[in-house]
């Protein structure tokens, strides 16, 4: 943007808590992610501020007051609750106000995975087969083999996810459902488990779509017996794998076609879900198992085009596990590693974001 901006940047207050707690225990933190936006806004000449958000009616009233061009809204929860994330949207969007990310739909529908399962399988994206139990209520229920994942169905944050996850007997299935049930009162979304590798594809556009190099979460170095997941563990916790022998990489050795695919499954959901500015699609990529023809579907449903795509990808096999609308965006994260081997620096991304949120028509 040539114009000098007056930008706010909105925050969930809990992250300053959060901040200072781990601050008085000594521990060392990463910036937080307004503060590295802040910097690089103010570095461009824009005039920024900030609005820690508490709760609704503290919110209600600093937005009636704030006269800013644009609220740069990296708000991932209200008060820690993360479903609220929506809500704040949706207030901004009452408010009339211009601002970055999703829009209240993209970040309701994406924070339902179940319903947005629904959604891709409609446009064809391929998930991992799945069933559904919300309050004892059997909803989905596709034919599915173990080993399977048992997750909750609207967390995020890895949240309700760690090793016994992955279940591997009835009894196994049965507790994990259990427990998802009585612990986070969540409906319980059971997958088949891909034994596969992990990939974070990003996608950057308002209309026109744009999906980023691949970033691995590479577990191939991983002792042998430790899960190969993202779990809470893994993500949050400063002495678990990830540190140790997990790094994060830009893919370079998938085949063409393989890289594309997935690139272009982000870019259907993206676009499926109502995602809107940037988002992170989480995917997983096997080679299929010796001896087996299904993939993620039955390949009788496939058209012709199907086919023959599905041959150009020399038995590689795509899943989409999970769609963020709203991905945390410090130097360190997916997105701006992603956007980095793209050629776009973490500078020139957040001024891309602005961008995008300035051209938007407002309605
Ligand atoms: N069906 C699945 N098969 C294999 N791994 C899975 C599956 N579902 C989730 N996982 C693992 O769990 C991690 C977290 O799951 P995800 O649905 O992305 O939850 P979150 O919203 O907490 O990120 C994934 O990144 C992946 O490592
Ligand atoms: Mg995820």
């Amino acid at each position: 943007v040539d114009r000098k901006l007056s930008v706010t940047i909105l925050y969930d207050a809990v992250e300053d808590e959060e901040y200072a707690k781990a601050q008085a225990r000594g521990e060392a933190r990463a910036p937080l992610v307004y503060e590295e936006i802040g910097a690089i806004l103010t570095a461009a000449g824009h005039t920024v501020s900030r609005l820690a958000a508490r709760d609704p009616v503290q919110l209600a009233g600093a937005l009636a007051e704030d006269q800013s061009d644009l609220i740069f809204n990296v708000c991932e929860s209200l008060g820690g609750v993360p479903h609220h994330e929506q809500n704040v949207a949706a207030l901004l969007e009452l408010f009339g106000k211009r601002f970055t990310g999703s829009g209240s739909i993209g970040l309701a529908i994406a924070g339902d995975k179940a319903l947005a399962k629904k959604l891709l399988n409609f446009h064809g994206i391929s998930t991992p087969r799945f069933a559904v139990i919300e309050a004892g209520k059997l909803d989905v229920a596709e034919d599915l083999t173990f080993p399977m994942f048992v997750k909750p169905a609207n967390a995020d944050a890895s949240i309700g996810i760690d090793h016994r996850s992955i279940v591997h007997s009835l009894k196994e299935l049965l507790e994990r459902i259990s427990y998802i049930e009585t612990e986070f009162s969540a409906p319980a979304l059971i997958e088949e488990f891909i034994d596969g590798r992990e990939i974070y594809v990003s996608v950057l556009g308002a209309s026109k779509l744009e999906a980023l190099p691949l970033v691995e979460w590479d577990f191939s170095r991983v002792p042998e017996g430790t899960p190969k997941i993202a779990s809470a563990e893994a993500k949050w916790d400063e002495n678990s794998t990830r540190y140790k022998d997990a790094p994060e990489v830009i893919v370079r050795d998938l085949p063409d076609a393989v890289t594309k695919a997935l690139q272009q499954a982000a870019v259907d959901a993206f676009r499926s879900l109502k995602l809107r500015d940037y988002g992170r699609i989480d995917m997983r990529v096997r080679q299929r198992p010796e001896g087996e023809g299904k993939g993620p579907r039955p390949s009788g449903s496939l058209s012709e085009e199907e086919a023959a795509r599905e041959a150009a990808l020399e038995g590689w096999e795509l899943y989409l596990i999970e769609v963020n609308p709203n991905p945390h965006l410090a130097t360190s994260s997916e997105l701006p590693l992603a956007a980095k081997a793209h050629g776009l620096a973490y500078p020139q991304l957040i001024e891309r974001l602005v961008e995008t949120a300035m051209a938007r028509e407002l309605r």
